[in-house]
């Protein structure tokens, strides 16, 4: 069993990987790193380069060697649940947990920092209409849902630890 941090940039996924892998004794994956180590390249410069679509491929390919995996916790990027193919290819081995957090913490907590989706004037705007498209397939493709608005990046592992002792990780 893997546990998967799936929802949008700044929900915490990296934080809460890193914490609930350390408690699990499970090895942690960090999906862009894992991407950018392999290129050598920033997320940034993957999708200056060579654009969005063959990061996307990238992403894919990374699902594809992981589902076989056990007993990681896999932070994704923000827009790797809307590939029904990612979701299905580590869905059967792994439970899915959506970090979820409102447009102004997200806002809040991406700001000063080098997104390619959120390099744009408004980043509000961007947030509001990226996050509508993206919440009901985060929410359809997630086994938990954790608001973390108001949580800090401890009690989010806390809730999701809480959950995974019933599935018998
Ligand atoms: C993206 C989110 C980023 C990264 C890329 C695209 C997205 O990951 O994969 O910039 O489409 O939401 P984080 O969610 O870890 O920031």
């Amino acid at each position: 069993m893997n546990i998967v941090l799936i929802g949008f940039m700044g929900a915490g996924k990296t934080t809460v990987g890193r914490m609930l892998a350390e408690r699990l004794g499970y090895a942690f994956v960090d999906m862009d790193e894992e991407i950018e180590r392999a290129a050598g390249l920033s997320v940034a410069m993957i999708f200056d380069r060579y654009g969005e679509a063959a990061f996307r491929d990238r992403e894919t390919a990374l699902t594809e060697r992981l589902a076989g995996k056990d007993n990681l916790v896999v932070s994704c990027g923000g827009g790797w649940a809307m590939n029904p193919v990612n979701v299905a290819a580590m869905g059967a081995s792994s439970k899915l947990v959506y970090l979820r957090a409102s447009p102004e913490t997200i806002v809040r907590r991406t700001g000063g920092d080098s997104r390619p989706l959120l390099n744009v004037a408004d980043r509000g705007a961007r947030v509001a209409s990226l996050l509508e498209a993206r919440a009901p397939v985060y929410m359809g493709a997630a086994d938990l849902a954790v608001d973390t608005d108001k949580l800090t990046p401890e009690q989010v592992s806390e809730r999701v630890l809480e959950e995974a002792e019933t599935w018998a990780v």
